[in-house]
């Protein structure tokens, strides 16, 4: 089964620590429907013979658009790609652009998983961040959801902000309790370049948390999700009852997606394909409903090497592992036996087990396992 992405390209205004692409034009967003519209037939093809079962709006920000806008792309998906009949379609708001007549609105033209920009239910934090809501609405849009019949309702917190301390990030985790969230995702915050949050680090105005600070929060966080009956499936990934983000699972488990909009990028089993990150050239390559319109400005098909390296990065995040029939499905240049030879010293430290015919990081190193993912990696020599 495969997946559809859709990048929707604008925000009110950019948040401090954010580098996703978007513009704040907000002005084109009837051009980018449009445009949207033109690339969804012009690259129907894509996927080939795999049926989609997950639609996902990513931005940016979906819920700067009317629902009708959203009704419109999906009635061209289902026209010209076509999807599965029990398709998860999920939807990024940010808590200040709902309210109970668009959740509802939503609801009926289909969106059946929301997933809402929290990042913090406390107002220094928001107003540090630059965000556009604050903790009451934080609060109000969680109530609005539920009441709307959003059973499946995903909220996104950041810690490891400057200046957070573990009490304070536990007060944030503590509000999960009063709504019925059954997924979290938790990032730590990466400071990434460009940012405002860049800008002030150089400038000396903030300071990067601590390791230590950084430890005891995500420490915190598995504890107290475990608590709360929310199984740790990716290391910023949390569900209840078994409610995991199809679509995110489809980028863990390299199955084929294709990615709509400025930006976005595409996979279909074999290479890579990247979308410009330029809202004007996008509009301009889809004016017209031109069949071999394209946007996509970069293709990397993947070496032997990318595909092991892929496999070890995305599948060691999951509490699933590698097992050893995906280890020989997805590449084919080191024999599981080598494989597990190589990682016998993470076992022996206690940092990696093996089970029966799998291999995986124990959930009590995961903050260390971008350092062993990348010390696994081979770009020759093997
Ligand atoms: C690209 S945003 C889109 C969602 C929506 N526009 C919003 O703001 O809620 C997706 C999520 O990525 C996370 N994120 C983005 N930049 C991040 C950063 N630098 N560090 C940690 N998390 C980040 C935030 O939690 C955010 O909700
Ligand atoms: S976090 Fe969301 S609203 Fe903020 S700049 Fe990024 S995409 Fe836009």
């Amino acid at each position: 089964m495969a997946g559809i992405y859709l990048h929707i390209p604008f925000c009110v205004q950019r948040c401090s620590y954010c580098d996703f692409y978007s513009s704040t034009s907000l002005e084109l967003k009837d051009k980018f429907i449009k445009a949207c519209g033109n690339e969804i037939k012009s690259r129907k093809d894509y996927l080939a013979d795999s049926v989609a079962d997950t639609i996902y709006f990513g931005g940016g920000t979906p819920s700067v658009l009317h629902p009708e806008d959203i009704d419109k792309l999906l009635n061209i998906i289902v026209k010209h790609i076509g999807v599965s009949k029990d398709t998860e379609i999920s939807f990024e708001a940010n808590p200040d652009d709902l309210n109970p007549a668009y959740l509802k609105e939503l609801k009926s033209v289909g969106v059946n998983r929301l997933s809402i920009g929290i990042q913090s239910f406390r107002d220094s934090d928001l107003l540090k961040m630059k965000r556009r809501h604050n903790a009451k609405q934080a609060v109000k849009c969680l109530e609005d959801a539920d009441k709307a019949g959003f059973n499946d309702l995903s909220i996104d917190l950041i810690y490891g902000l400057p200046d957070l301390s573990v009490d304070q990030w536990l007060f944030n985790l503590r509000q999960i309790e009063y709504f019925e969230v059954n997924h979290l995702s938790a990032y730590h915050l990466t400071i990434e370049k460009g940012t405002v949050f860049s800008r002030w680090l150089q400038e000396g105005k903030i300071k990067e948390a601590e390791d230590e600070n950084s430890l005891k929060q995500f420490q915190l966080l598995q504890k107290y999700t475990r608590e709360q009956g929310f199984d740790q499936y990716e290391i910023s990934n949390f569900a209840k009852d078994e409610q995991y983000s199809k679509h995110n699972c489809k980028y863990w488990k390299a199955e084929k997606y294709i990615g709509l909009g400025p930006s976005a990028h595409s996979f279909n089993g074999e290479a890579r394909h990247w979308n410009q990150s330029d809202l004007m050239n996008y509009l301009s390559d889809f004016k017209s409903d031109n069949k071999k319109s394209s946007s996509v400005i970069r293709e990397e098909i993947l070496s032997p090497f990318d595909k092991r390296n892929e496999l070890i990065m995305t599948s060691l995040r999951t509490k699933w592992g590698i097992t050893k029939g995906e280890w020989e499905e997805r590449q084919h240049l080191q024999s599981w036996d080598d494989f597990v030879l190589e990682v016998r010293p993470f076992i022996a430290k206690g940092d990696m087990i093996q089970n029966d015919q799998c291999l995986r990081i124990e959930e009590k190193s995961w903050f260390r396992a971008d350092g062993i993912i990348a010390s696994l990696f081979r770009l020759e020599g093997l």
